[in-house]
Protein backbone atom coordinates (compact mmCIF):
# COMPACT_ATOMS: atom_id res chain seq x y z
CA UNK A 1 0.00 0.00 0.00
CA UNK A 2 1.30 3.26 -0.71
CA UNK A 3 2.15 5.06 1.99
CA UNK A 4 4.39 8.46 0.71
CA UNK A 5 1.92 10.80 2.43
CA UNK A 6 3.57 13.40 3.06
CA UNK A 7 6.20 13.58 0.06
CA UNK A 8 5.02 16.44 -2.32
CA UNK A 9 5.19 15.54 -5.88
CA UNK A 10 5.84 18.81 -7.77
CA UNK A 11 5.00 18.18 -10.87
CA UNK A 12 7.16 20.80 -13.24
CA UNK A 13 4.18 21.17 -16.22
CA UNK A 14 4.98 23.33 -19.09
CA UNK A 15 2.76 25.13 -20.99
CA UNK A 16 2.73 24.77 -24.27
CA UNK A 17 -0.73 25.44 -25.29
CA UNK A 18 -4.08 25.95 -23.99
CA UNK A 19 -6.40 22.88 -23.76
CA UNK A 20 -3.36 20.68 -23.68
CA UNK A 21 -4.02 17.50 -21.06
CA UNK A 22 -1.62 16.42 -18.79
CA UNK A 23 -2.01 12.53 -17.99
CA UNK A 24 -0.51 11.91 -14.62
CA UNK A 25 -0.21 8.34 -12.80
CA UNK A 26 0.09 8.80 -8.95
CA UNK A 27 0.46 6.73 -6.46
CA UNK A 28 -2.41 6.66 -3.41
CA UNK A 29 -1.25 8.76 -0.40
CA UNK A 30 0.94 10.64 -1.92
CA UNK A 31 0.17 14.51 -2.17
CA UNK A 32 0.03 16.52 -5.68
CA UNK A 33 0.28 19.67 -6.63
CA UNK A 34 -1.03 21.03 -10.35
CA UNK A 35 0.69 24.26 -11.39
CA UNK A 36 -1.73 26.50 -13.85
CA UNK A 37 0.18 28.15 -16.51
CA UNK A 38 0.67 31.96 -15.21
CA UNK A 39 -2.93 34.12 -16.52
CA UNK A 40 -2.85 37.86 -17.37
CA UNK A 41 -3.61 40.09 -14.50
CA UNK A 42 -6.90 40.25 -13.72
CA UNK A 43 -8.42 37.13 -14.97
CA UNK A 44 -10.35 34.74 -12.62
CA UNK A 45 -8.57 31.62 -11.88
CA UNK A 46 -11.05 28.12 -12.31
CA UNK A 47 -9.94 25.29 -11.12
CA UNK A 48 -12.97 22.20 -12.14
CA UNK A 49 -12.98 18.26 -11.00
CA UNK A 50 -14.98 16.83 -13.90
CA UNK A 51 -16.13 20.16 -15.16
CA UNK A 52 -17.98 21.10 -11.85
CA UNK A 53 -16.52 24.53 -10.18
CA UNK A 54 -13.77 23.36 -7.34
CA UNK A 55 -12.76 26.72 -6.33
CA UNK A 56 -12.63 30.10 -8.29
CA UNK A 57 -10.58 32.84 -6.95
CA UNK A 58 -11.64 36.33 -8.34
CA UNK A 59 -8.57 37.72 -10.53
CA UNK A 60 -8.94 41.41 -9.12
CA UNK A 61 -10.19 41.29 -4.97
CA UNK A 62 -8.22 38.08 -4.86
CA UNK A 63 -11.10 36.27 -3.24
CA UNK A 64 -11.54 32.51 -3.32
CA UNK A 65 -15.29 30.89 -4.09
CA UNK A 66 -15.14 27.31 -3.02
CA UNK A 67 -17.60 24.72 -4.77
CA UNK A 68 -19.07 21.85 -3.10
CA UNK A 69 -16.39 19.22 -4.24
CA UNK A 70 -13.96 21.59 -2.63
CA UNK A 71 -12.96 19.82 0.44
CA UNK A 72 -11.25 21.59 3.61
CA UNK A 73 -8.09 19.89 4.42
CA UNK A 74 -7.81 18.04 0.58
CA UNK A 75 -7.54 20.65 -1.57
CA UNK A 76 -5.91 24.24 -1.47
CA UNK A 77 -4.62 27.09 -3.55
CA UNK A 78 -1.55 29.02 -3.56
CA UNK A 79 -0.71 31.02 -6.42
CA UNK A 80 -1.26 29.35 -9.67
CA UNK A 81 -1.24 25.65 -8.43
CA UNK A 82 -4.24 23.33 -6.67
CA UNK A 83 -2.98 21.57 -4.04
CA UNK A 84 -4.13 17.73 -3.18
CA UNK A 85 -3.22 16.09 -0.05
CA UNK A 86 -2.82 12.14 0.49
CA UNK A 87 -4.48 11.13 -3.08
CA UNK A 88 -7.35 8.12 -2.60
CA UNK A 89 -9.13 6.92 -5.25
CA UNK A 90 -12.19 9.16 -5.59
CA UNK A 91 -9.78 12.15 -6.56
CA UNK A 92 -9.12 10.48 -9.86
CA UNK A 93 -10.63 12.87 -12.55
CA UNK A 94 -10.58 15.22 -14.99
CA UNK A 95 -9.07 18.43 -13.68
CA UNK A 96 -8.86 22.34 -15.63
CA UNK A 97 -7.72 25.61 -15.21
CA UNK A 98 -8.51 28.44 -17.92
CA UNK A 99 -4.99 27.31 -19.44
CA UNK A 100 -4.49 23.23 -18.74
CA UNK A 101 -6.57 20.26 -18.19
CA UNK A 102 -4.79 17.53 -16.22
CA UNK A 103 -5.98 13.94 -16.45
CA UNK A 104 -5.42 12.37 -12.88
CA UNK A 105 -5.00 8.68 -11.75
CA UNK A 106 -4.67 7.35 -8.95
CA UNK A 107 -2.80 4.46 -8.26
CA UNK A 108 -2.96 1.75 -5.42
CA UNK A 109 -2.17 -2.20 -5.69
CA UNK A 110 -4.87 -4.85 -3.80
CA UNK A 111 -4.53 -8.22 -2.89
CA UNK A 112 -8.11 -9.63 -2.52
CA UNK A 113 -8.66 -11.64 0.42
CA UNK A 114 -5.20 -10.07 1.96
CA UNK A 115 -1.55 -10.34 1.98
CA UNK A 116 -1.32 -13.21 3.61
CA UNK A 117 -2.18 -16.06 2.42
CA UNK A 118 -2.67 -20.02 2.87
CA UNK A 119 -0.67 -22.34 0.76
CA UNK A 120 -2.76 -23.60 -2.45
CA UNK A 121 -5.00 -20.70 -1.74
CA UNK A 122 -5.92 -18.35 -4.53
CA UNK A 123 -5.04 -14.62 -4.66
CA UNK A 124 -6.15 -11.56 -7.06
CA UNK A 125 -3.48 -8.81 -7.35
CA UNK A 126 -5.36 -5.51 -8.82
CA UNK A 127 -3.83 -2.36 -9.86
CA UNK A 128 -6.15 0.21 -9.30
CA UNK A 129 -7.02 3.29 -11.22
CA UNK A 130 -5.51 2.08 -14.51
CA UNK A 131 -8.22 1.67 -17.00
CA UNK A 132 -5.76 1.54 -19.63
CA UNK A 133 -3.98 -2.31 -20.89
CA UNK A 134 -1.87 -3.40 -20.25
CA UNK A 135 0.37 -3.35 -16.88
CA UNK A 136 3.30 -5.02 -16.30
CA UNK A 137 3.84 -6.86 -13.51
CA UNK A 138 7.08 -7.78 -11.47
CA UNK A 139 7.07 -10.94 -9.70
CA UNK A 140 9.33 -11.93 -6.69
CA UNK A 141 11.64 -13.24 -5.32
CA UNK A 142 13.99 -10.62 -8.06
CA UNK A 143 11.11 -8.37 -9.94
CA UNK A 144 11.07 -10.70 -13.06
CA UNK A 145 8.56 -10.17 -15.58
CA UNK A 146 4.97 -11.91 -14.95
CA UNK A 147 3.22 -13.31 -18.01
CA UNK A 148 -0.01 -11.60 -17.48
CA UNK A 149 -0.33 -8.14 -18.74
CA UNK A 150 -3.74 -7.01 -17.46
CA UNK A 151 -4.61 -4.94 -14.32
CA UNK A 152 -5.95 -7.37 -12.55
CA UNK A 153 -4.44 -10.99 -12.59
CA UNK A 154 -5.28 -14.16 -10.61
CA UNK A 155 -3.05 -16.50 -8.75
CA UNK A 156 -4.76 -19.79 -8.43
CA UNK A 157 -2.30 -21.74 -6.16
CA UNK A 158 0.55 -20.06 -4.25
CA UNK A 159 3.51 -21.75 -2.98
CA UNK A 160 6.20 -20.06 -0.94
CA UNK A 161 7.81 -19.12 -4.39
CA UNK A 162 5.03 -16.10 -4.98
CA UNK A 163 6.32 -14.71 -1.51
CA UNK A 164 7.39 -11.75 -1.81
CA UNK A 165 7.27 -8.15 -3.48
CA UNK A 166 4.65 -8.03 -6.44
CA UNK A 167 4.88 -4.65 -7.88
CA UNK A 168 2.60 -3.06 -10.73
CA UNK A 169 4.43 -0.41 -12.93
CA UNK A 170 2.64 1.63 -15.02
CA UNK A 171 3.75 4.49 -17.14
CA UNK A 172 6.74 4.46 -14.74
CA UNK A 173 5.03 4.06 -11.70
CA UNK A 174 6.06 1.80 -9.86
CA UNK A 175 3.37 0.21 -6.93
CA UNK A 176 4.21 -3.04 -4.36
CA UNK A 177 2.31 -5.34 -2.48
CA UNK A 178 4.17 -8.02 -0.13
CA UNK A 179 2.67 -11.39 -0.04
CA UNK A 180 3.15 -13.90 3.07
CA UNK A 181 2.34 -17.69 1.79
CA UNK A 182 1.46 -19.82 5.50
CA UNK A 183 1.05 -23.22 6.03
CA UNK A 184 0.71 -25.79 8.62
CA UNK A 185 3.50 -25.76 11.32
CA UNK A 186 4.61 -29.26 12.95
CA UNK A 187 7.45 -30.72 13.93
CA UNK A 188 8.64 -34.09 11.88
CA UNK A 189 9.65 -36.17 13.76
CA UNK A 190 9.00 -36.55 17.51
CA UNK A 191 10.54 -39.23 20.23
CA UNK A 192 8.71 -40.05 23.47
CA UNK A 193 9.51 -42.50 26.00
CA UNK A 194 7.05 -45.57 26.55
CA UNK A 195 4.60 -44.40 29.38
CA UNK A 196 5.16 -40.74 28.69
CA UNK A 197 3.17 -37.58 27.14
CA UNK A 198 3.61 -35.58 24.19
CA UNK A 199 2.46 -32.60 22.49
CA UNK A 200 1.15 -33.07 18.74
CA UNK A 201 1.87 -29.89 17.07
CA UNK A 202 -0.20 -28.21 14.01
CA UNK A 203 -0.35 -24.33 14.30
CA UNK A 204 -0.06 -22.01 11.56
CA UNK A 205 2.53 -18.95 12.27
CA UNK A 206 0.07 -16.25 11.52
CA UNK A 207 -3.86 -15.14 10.85
CA UNK A 208 -4.92 -15.05 7.61
CA UNK A 209 -8.12 -13.95 5.94
CA UNK A 210 -9.26 -17.51 5.69
CA UNK A 211 -11.59 -18.65 8.55
CA UNK A 212 -11.09 -22.40 9.85
CA UNK A 213 -13.81 -24.71 9.38
CA UNK A 214 -13.03 -28.15 10.24
CA UNK A 215 -10.43 -30.10 10.74
CA UNK A 216 -8.98 -33.21 12.18
CA UNK A 217 -6.27 -35.10 13.80
CA UNK A 218 -5.90 -38.74 12.51
CA UNK A 219 -3.53 -41.95 12.55
CA UNK A 220 -4.25 -45.59 12.61
CA UNK A 221 -5.62 -45.78 15.70
CA UNK A 222 -6.77 -42.15 16.23
CA UNK A 223 -9.43 -40.31 14.33
CA UNK A 224 -10.51 -37.06 16.36
CA UNK A 225 -11.71 -34.21 14.68
CA UNK A 226 -13.51 -30.02 15.62
CA UNK A 227 -16.07 -28.28 13.71
CA UNK A 228 -18.18 -25.39 14.23
CA UNK A 229 -19.96 -26.15 17.00
CA UNK A 230 -21.06 -22.77 18.71
CA UNK A 231 -23.72 -20.30 18.27
CA UNK A 232 -20.87 -17.92 17.10
CA UNK A 233 -19.29 -20.01 14.61
CA UNK A 234 -16.35 -20.12 16.55
CA UNK A 235 -14.38 -23.45 16.16
CA UNK A 236 -13.86 -26.01 19.13
CA UNK A 237 -12.50 -29.56 19.36
CA UNK A 238 -15.81 -31.66 19.24
CA UNK A 239 -14.38 -34.33 21.22
CA UNK A 240 -14.18 -34.47 25.11
CA UNK A 241 -10.77 -35.61 26.93
CA UNK A 242 -9.72 -39.22 26.95
CA UNK A 243 -7.20 -41.45 28.26
CA UNK A 244 -5.19 -40.83 25.03
CA UNK A 245 -6.12 -37.37 23.91
CA UNK A 246 -6.06 -33.71 26.00
CA UNK A 247 -7.88 -31.05 23.31
CA UNK A 248 -7.65 -27.82 24.49
CA UNK A 249 -11.01 -26.30 25.62
CA UNK A 250 -10.60 -22.56 24.04
CA UNK A 251 -11.72 -21.12 20.75
CA UNK A 252 -9.72 -22.34 18.00
CA UNK A 253 -7.55 -20.07 15.44
CA UNK A 254 -4.61 -20.97 14.53
CA UNK A 255 -3.41 -23.42 17.13
CA UNK A 256 -4.33 -26.92 16.30
CA UNK A 257 -2.33 -28.65 18.58
CA UNK A 258 -4.09 -31.63 20.88
CA UNK A 259 -1.73 -33.95 23.82
CA UNK A 260 -1.55 -37.37 23.82
CA UNK A 261 -1.19 -38.94 27.31
CA UNK A 262 0.66 -42.38 28.68
CA UNK A 263 1.74 -42.82 25.09
CA UNK A 264 2.46 -47.20 24.50
CA UNK A 265 4.57 -48.41 21.84
CA UNK A 266 1.35 -49.19 20.07
CA UNK A 267 0.86 -45.02 19.08
CA UNK A 268 4.13 -45.03 17.18
CA UNK A 269 3.67 -44.29 13.29
CA UNK A 270 2.26 -41.17 11.47
CA UNK A 271 0.22 -38.37 12.66
CA UNK A 272 -1.77 -36.37 10.56
CA UNK A 273 -3.20 -32.53 10.84
CA UNK A 274 -6.09 -31.34 8.61
CA UNK A 275 -7.65 -28.19 8.19
CA UNK A 276 -10.42 -26.76 6.25
CA UNK A 277 -10.50 -23.13 5.96
CA UNK A 278 -13.14 -21.36 4.32
CA UNK A 279 -12.65 -21.33 0.49
CA UNK A 280 -12.55 -24.70 0.27
CA UNK A 281 -8.61 -24.24 0.71
CA UNK A 282 -7.08 -27.90 2.86
CA UNK A 283 -4.06 -27.88 4.92
CA UNK A 284 -2.37 -30.91 5.71
CA UNK A 285 0.74 -31.52 8.31
CA UNK A 286 1.80 -35.11 9.23
CA UNK A 287 4.22 -36.12 12.33
CA UNK A 288 6.23 -38.97 13.67
CA UNK A 289 5.83 -40.44 16.41
CA UNK A 290 8.85 -42.76 17.66
CA UNK A 291 8.06 -44.14 21.21
CA UNK A 292 11.07 -45.00 23.13
CA UNK A 293 10.71 -48.22 24.64
CA UNK A 294 11.87 -49.69 28.14
CA UNK A 295 11.52 -46.52 30.28
CA UNK A 296 9.81 -46.80 33.37
CA UNK A 297 5.67 -46.18 32.86
CA UNK A 298 5.37 -43.96 35.70
CA UNK A 299 6.97 -41.60 34.47
CA UNK A 300 5.15 -38.42 32.67
CA UNK A 301 8.22 -36.51 31.37
CA UNK A 302 7.84 -35.78 27.42
CA UNK A 303 11.58 -35.79 25.79
CA UNK A 304 10.68 -33.62 22.96
CA UNK A 305 9.52 -30.37 24.49
CA UNK A 306 7.52 -28.89 21.30
CA UNK A 307 7.85 -24.66 20.90
CA UNK A 308 8.49 -23.72 24.50
CA UNK A 309 5.34 -26.02 25.77
CA UNK A 310 5.66 -27.19 28.87
CA UNK A 311 5.08 -30.97 28.90
CA UNK A 312 3.20 -32.19 32.23
CA UNK A 313 5.29 -32.58 35.14
CA UNK A 314 5.77 -33.63 38.47
CA UNK A 315 6.89 -31.41 41.03
CA UNK A 316 10.48 -33.38 41.21
CA UNK A 317 11.11 -32.94 37.51
CA UNK A 318 10.59 -29.14 37.80
CA UNK A 319 13.84 -27.66 36.88
CA UNK A 320 15.87 -25.70 39.30
CA UNK A 321 18.93 -23.89 37.66
CA UNK A 322 18.97 -25.87 34.89
CA UNK A 323 19.27 -29.16 36.70
CA UNK A 324 15.83 -31.24 38.03
CA UNK A 325 14.85 -30.64 41.55
CA UNK A 326 14.88 -34.17 42.66
CA UNK A 327 18.68 -34.07 41.85
CA UNK A 328 19.70 -31.02 44.28
CA UNK A 329 17.35 -33.19 46.68
CA UNK A 330 19.88 -36.37 46.16
CA UNK A 331 23.34 -34.18 46.65
CA UNK A 332 21.90 -32.26 49.69
CA UNK A 333 20.86 -35.35 51.24
CA UNK A 334 24.08 -37.04 50.95
CA UNK A 335 25.94 -33.76 51.63
CA UNK A 336 23.83 -34.18 55.32
CA UNK A 337 25.20 -37.86 55.63
CA UNK A 338 28.69 -37.22 54.80
CA UNK A 339 28.60 -34.29 56.79
CA UNK A 340 27.23 -36.48 60.04
CA UNK A 341 29.86 -39.65 59.13
CA UNK A 342 32.86 -36.44 59.34
CA UNK A 343 31.36 -35.62 62.57
CA UNK A 344 31.27 -38.92 64.07
CA UNK A 345 34.70 -40.39 63.18
CA UNK A 346 35.90 -36.99 64.75
CA UNK A 347 33.57 -37.64 68.20
CA UNK A 348 34.44 -41.07 67.76
CA UNK A 349 38.42 -40.58 67.46
CA UNK A 350 38.52 -37.87 70.65
CA UNK A 351 36.51 -40.75 72.81
CA UNK A 352 39.40 -43.35 71.61
CA UNK A 353 42.13 -41.04 72.81
CA UNK A 354 40.70 -40.12 75.95
CA UNK A 355 40.19 -43.91 76.55
CA UNK A 356 43.96 -44.66 75.92
CA UNK A 357 44.81 -41.68 77.82
CA UNK A 358 42.80 -43.17 81.06
CA UNK A 359 44.39 -46.61 80.53
CA UNK A 360 48.41 -45.44 80.50
CA UNK A 361 47.33 -43.47 83.41
CA UNK A 362 46.16 -46.56 85.15
CA UNK A 363 48.86 -48.62 83.58
CA UNK A 364 51.57 -46.49 85.28
CA UNK A 365 49.51 -46.63 88.77
CA UNK A 366 49.79 -50.23 88.61
CA UNK A 367 53.31 -50.29 87.23
CA UNK A 368 54.91 -50.60 91.18
CA UNK A 369 52.14 -53.38 91.65
CA UNK A 370 53.21 -55.86 88.45
CA UNK A 371 56.72 -55.97 89.18
CA UNK A 372 56.54 -59.05 92.06
CA UNK A 373 53.16 -59.97 93.15
CA UNK A 374 50.65 -59.00 91.05
CA UNK A 375 49.58 -62.99 90.80
CA UNK A 376 48.30 -61.65 93.85
CA UNK A 377 47.24 -58.96 93.34
CA UNK A 378 42.84 -58.66 93.24
CA UNK A 379 43.67 -55.26 91.42
CA UNK A 380 44.27 -57.61 88.23
CA UNK A 381 40.24 -57.96 87.82
CA UNK A 382 39.80 -54.73 87.44
CA UNK A 383 42.36 -54.04 84.80
CA UNK A 384 41.50 -56.58 82.43
CA UNK A 385 37.51 -55.07 83.02
CA UNK A 386 38.77 -51.58 81.89
CA UNK A 387 40.66 -53.39 78.96
CA UNK A 388 37.34 -54.35 77.90
CA UNK A 389 35.85 -51.03 77.41
CA UNK A 390 39.01 -49.28 76.48
CA UNK A 391 39.69 -52.17 73.24
CA UNK A 392 35.98 -52.52 71.83
CA UNK A 393 35.95 -49.16 71.11
CA UNK A 394 36.88 -49.23 67.16
CA UNK A 395 34.12 -51.38 66.50
CA UNK A 396 31.09 -49.67 67.49
CA UNK A 397 32.83 -46.99 64.69
CA UNK A 398 32.40 -49.24 61.83
CA UNK A 399 28.55 -50.52 62.98
CA UNK A 400 27.73 -46.88 62.99
CA UNK A 401 28.78 -46.05 59.65
CA UNK A 402 27.44 -49.06 58.50
CA UNK A 403 23.89 -48.30 60.22
CA UNK A 404 23.45 -44.56 58.96
CA UNK A 405 24.00 -45.34 55.04
CA UNK A 406 21.23 -46.80 53.91
CA UNK A 407 19.08 -44.93 55.59
CA UNK A 408 20.11 -41.35 54.58
CA UNK A 409 20.23 -42.79 50.85
CA UNK A 410 16.85 -44.05 50.30
C1 LIG B 1 7.64 -0.97 -2.16
O1 LIG B 1 6.69 -0.05 -1.65
C2 LIG B 1 7.11 0.64 -0.48
C3 LIG B 1 5.95 1.49 0.00
O2 LIG B 1 5.34 2.15 -1.04
C4 LIG B 1 8.37 1.46 -0.82
O3 LIG B 1 8.82 2.11 0.32
C5 LIG B 1 9.44 0.53 -1.35
O4 LIG B 1 10.58 1.27 -1.73
C6 LIG B 1 8.93 -0.26 -2.53
N1 LIG B 1 9.95 -1.23 -2.91
C7 LIG B 1 10.42 -1.30 -4.15
C8 LIG B 1 11.46 -2.34 -4.40
O5 LIG B 1 10.03 -0.58 -5.03
C1 LIG C 1 -8.64 -31.44 28.61
O1 LIG C 1 -7.67 -31.46 29.61
C2 LIG C 1 -6.82 -30.32 29.63
C3 LIG C 1 -5.69 -30.56 30.61
O2 LIG C 1 -6.13 -31.21 31.76
C4 LIG C 1 -7.66 -29.09 29.98
O3 LIG C 1 -6.86 -27.93 30.01
C5 LIG C 1 -8.72 -28.93 28.94
O4 LIG C 1 -9.58 -27.86 29.28
C6 LIG C 1 -9.54 -30.20 28.77
N1 LIG C 1 -10.35 -30.07 27.59
C7 LIG C 1 -11.64 -30.29 27.55
C8 LIG C 1 -12.32 -30.14 26.25
O5 LIG C 1 -12.27 -30.61 28.55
Amino acid sequence: MPTLKDIFVLLLVFYIYPGKCDVLYLQAGQDVSLKCPELPSGQDMVWKLNKNSLVTIDGKKGTSRKGPLFKQNKHYTSGDNLKITRLEARDAGDYSCPKKEFRVHVVSVFADPGTVLLQSSYVKLRCDGVNTNPVQWLRPPNGERYHETKPEITLTSVTSKDEGQWTCLVQGLKINITLTVVGLQTQENIEVPEGGDVVLPCSLPKNTPHRAVSGKWTAKHLDVSFGTTDDKHNLRWKGQNTSKVLFTSGQLSTNYDIKLIRVQSTDAGEFVCTVKFEGGTELTASTMIKVLPGTSVSGGKVVNNVKGQTPSEGPWTKDVYGVQLWVWIAVGASSVVLIGLIISTVLVQQRNKRMKKRVRKLRSMRQPLTAKDYCQCNRSHGEVELAKQVRPVPIPRQQRNAHNKPNSYN
